[in-house]
């Protein structure tokens, strides 16, 4: 770890507020306890995985890199495929022996909220059960494990405590994450998140500013405002800032020089956002924009609440953008009852929109789910032909797009070295991979402008240009 990363996380880990110390007080003392987080899932688990860190760190807990050498070992866990949820049964199954020996073994996250006390009977050395909302009671929940509780569970949904974890570590040094609105209020029928992560809670616009302001004061000069459905926030102040309007606030904060911000929904996605990016050099030239269907008939069978017409017309809003806008999309192939014809559109779309990225998924079926007891679904071989046949796809899209690329020059934001020795890596504000070469020898955290001299499906190369 760097000395600049160092600084910086003891400046956040020594933040403490007055309501903090009040309940730290509360709190058993745990110096020298140490813990252990393993994260599973996307960037919204990455960055409660922080606060949960941030909080502990706050009490006086240590962390550490492998379970063997913690005391607390916890999983944050994701239960958006059955997959991801399998994983943490198999991880758990690592840990078996670890309770006897004196560790307390604790489930955090979405297959938390899910499971429930049905984790306790699934894997009995397992202690805590807690899910995102109530982490801010993790020291009163641990407090009773060490009183002699066997069994612990913080599983409310419909708090909006999490918001407020003012002692957030964060372990990425270049890119911090800012939660500006939790939960989902949609319902799409294939999807466990308004189940794990409960009714959408946005969060006030002067708690948000004031987080960026820290961040920026910590030296951070990008950041990422984090939501499932990002752009449905609605300030719940009485200054009633729209998404738009926070965006461009975040962007004015001196220091900040990249503002990005995911998960974008199609129903809520309007002018104004793209009026905001072209305004805003430090908003970044991204927008992820999941579409989860080309077919306005499986959409329908989705509730997405748009059809593929009308999805097209916000992509036609992002395109008319006086600056290039970089686009990306989740897609689901396989979902119950999703035709060949149907499948056919999803491909057609790719050709219409042009995607500069595409995460893509086989359906899988989640409990709790309206799609769960939908009729005709897909055999896993059909599923998996699908999937490859739209990555084939969207893969010769994105080696054309970037092809387009070389000779242009970007800003990149360094965040690393290339798996080949001797280039830098970064990030364009479109959220291109770039692996560059330079007659520099220190380039971390520094914006560099590059020219890109060749190009392939998932990243640029090119040269530091002085
Ligand atoms: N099966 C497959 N993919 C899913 N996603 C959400 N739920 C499911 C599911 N049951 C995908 C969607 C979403 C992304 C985060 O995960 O594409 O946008
Ligand atoms: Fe993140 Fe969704 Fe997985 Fe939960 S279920 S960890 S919110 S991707």
């Amino acid at each position: 770890m760097s000395n600049l990363i160092d600084v910086r996380l003891e400046a956040l880990e020594g933040r403490v507020s007055p309501d903090d110390a009040t309940r730290a007080a509360d709190a058993p003392t745990a110096a020298g306890r140490t813990f252990y987080i393993e994260t599973f899932g996307c960037q919204m688990n990455v960055h409660d995985s922080e606060k949960v860190a941030g909080v502990l760190l706050g009490r006086g807990y240590q962390q550490v890199e492998t379970p063997d050498a913690a005391q607390l070992v916890f999983y944050n866990t994701c239960s958006i495929r059955e997959k991801a949820a399998q994983k943490v049964f198999g991880r758990l199954g690592d840990v078996k022996a670890a309770q006897k020996a004196g560790k307390t073994i604790g489930v955090l996250g979405c297959v938390a909220q899910q499971e429930g006390e049905r984790i306790f009977e699934r894997a009995p050395w397992v202690s805590l059960v807690c899910g995102s909302a109530s982490y801010r009671k993790l020291p009163e929940l641990l407090a009773r494990i060490e009183s002699g509780d066997r069994r612990v569970t913080g599983l409310e949904t419909d708090t909006d405590e999490t918001f407020e974890t003012e002692i957030t570590r964060r372990d990425n040094p270049f890119r911090a994450y800012i939660t500006i609105i939790e939960g989902c209020d949609k319902a799409c029928a294939y999807c466990v998140v308004p189940f794990t992560r409960g009714p959408e809670r946005s969060r006030a616009s002067a708690a948000v500013l004031r987080e960026a302001r820290q961040l920026a004061d910590l030296g951070y000069t990008e950041t990422q405002l984090l939501g499932q459905t990002v752009n449905s926030y609605r300030d719940p102040s009485p200054r009633g800032l729209r998404f738009s309007e926070l965006l461009l606030a975040v962007a004015e904060i001196p220091g900040i020089r990249r503002v990005r911000f995911t998960t974008s929904h199609p129903s809520d996605f309007h002018a104004d956002i793209v009026e905001a990016l072209d305004a805003t050099p430090a908003l970044c030239d991204h927008v992820h924009l999941p579409v989860q269907s080309g077919s306005t008939r499986v959409l329908r069978a989705m509730q997405r609440t748009y059809t593929r017409e009308t999805y097209l017309e916000k992509i036609a809003l992002i395109r008319a953008a006086r600056r290039p806008i970089s686009i990306t999309s989740d897609i689901i192939v396989g979902f119950p009852g999703e035709s060949e014809a149907d499948f056919e559109e999803t491909l057609s779309l790719l050709d219409v929109v042009q995607y500069d990225g595409i995460f893509s998924f086989k359906y899988s079926p989640r409990p709790n789910t309206r799609a769960l007891s939908m009729a005709d679904p897909i055999p896993e071989e059909e599923k998996g032909r699908r999937l490859a046949v739209l990555q084939e796809k969207q893969r010769q899209i994105q080696a054309a797009r970037n092809q387009t690329l070389v000779g242009q020059t970007f800003e990149v934001l360094v965040d690393g070295q290339a798996r080949k020795p001797g280039q830098w890596a970064g990030r364009t504000s479109s959220n291109r991979v770039a692996n560059f070469t330079s007659l520099r020898s220190e380039l971390l955290g520094e914006y560099v402008q590059v020219r890109i001299t060749s190009a392939g499906p998932n990243s640029l190369v090119g040269e530091q240009i002085i």
